[in-house]
């Protein structure tokens, strides 16, 4: 499996977010590693997934562990983020994604034999997007499956995303974003899973935080509400990046479940990381989880 993108997170926790132009106190401040690439491979590795992850960091910047390919850069700062989090969970983020938009077409040439062994290639837009696209072309001549979460979203996505992703999955905002059609409900979701099948995708998920997701098929047509557990959210920062990891997870190690199973027991893992605050400190590992979910 295969993830793209990586940052450094600093976190602040705060009573409550400041507005604009104020000051206020936080009472924690911790780092991390992040990026959506690199949360949702974290997710399926502490699933028990083989991962690796193509990216580009400022050379000398970081050492990293079980990362096959890391283009280095001198022309930019290693992707950063802040994030600010409040006691409700609420967050307000900034990222600079800095040397993660100087990977390309290089980079990706010489991460072809990494490429062509994958199960699942996952691809976000936190790189630029003709990276990210011709990564999913590279994958899809080789067979391997592609999973697009087209985050953050932009409104004039090259239309070769929708054909070139064997699933599409996108949160609310994203959604929208992509498609013109405000996401408030399950019904809203299923007419945007809809309008993508009409421009090619075969498979679409739209994540609709505590509603669980909807699901379309070009083999059915008709959107299917998968809906998830209730739970005390802390934090649900990162919530995607780990449905994304599991859905990944799943669709490489147990290609035979349906699409419907899937979606539950990445609802359910995902539903785990919003009782728990951060990123990848909130992503469960699988010797926590109730074991029937593998
Ligand atoms: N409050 C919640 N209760 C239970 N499950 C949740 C909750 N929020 C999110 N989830 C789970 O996480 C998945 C992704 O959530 P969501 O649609 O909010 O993604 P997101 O907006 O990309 O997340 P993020 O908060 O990281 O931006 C949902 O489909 C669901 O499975
Ligand atoms: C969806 O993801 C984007 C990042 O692409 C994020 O900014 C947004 O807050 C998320 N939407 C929801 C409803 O959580």
């Amino acid at each position: 499996q295969l993830y793209k993108s990586l940052h450094i997170n600093h976190y602040i926790l705060t009573s409550r977010l400041p507005k604009a132009g104020e000051t206020i106190h936080g009472h924690k401040f911790f780092t991390g590693f992040g990026g959506k690439g690199a949360n949702q491979c974290v997710q399926a590795a502490r699933l028990g997934a083989r991962t690796s992850i193509i990216c580009k960091v400022r050379i000398g910047s970081l050492l990293l562990n079980a990362v096959e390919y890391v283009g280095q850069t001198k022309a930019a700062a290693t992707g950063a983020a802040s994030i600010i989090v409040d006691s409700e969970g609420q967050n307000v983020i900034v990222i600079v994604a800095g040397a993660n938009l100087l990977l390309d077409s290089e980079d990706l040439k010489k991460a072809n034999h990494i490429i062509c062994k994958a199960k699942v290639m996952v691809c976000q837009l936190e790189i630029t997007p003709a990276t990210s696209l011709e990564a999913l072309k590279m994958a899809h001549a080789n067979g391997v499956k592609t999973l697009f979460n087209p985050a953050p979203a932009l409104a004039d996505l090259d239309p070769q995303f929708y054909t070139h992703s064997d699933i599409f999955c996108c949160n609310e905002t994203e959604a929208e974003i992509i498609t013109g059609i405000p996401v408030g409900n399950p019904e809203d979701a299923g007419k945007v899973g809809l309008t993508l099948l009409e421009r090619g995708c075969k498979l679409v998920i739209v994540t609709l935080g505590a509603e669980g997701c909807v699901l379309v098929s070009v083999d059915e047509r008709i959107p299917k509400h998968v809906p998830t557990g209730k739970v005390a959210a802390v934090d649900t920062t990162g919530a995607g990046d780990s449905f994304v990891g599991a859905l990944a997870f799943y669709l490489a190690y147990y290609p035979h479940l349906s699409m419907e199973e899937v979606i539950k027991k990445s609802n359910f893992i995902a539903s785990v990381s919003v009782q728990a605050s951060g990123t990848q400190t909130s992503f469960p590992k699988r010797k926590d989880l109730p074991q029937d979910l593998f």
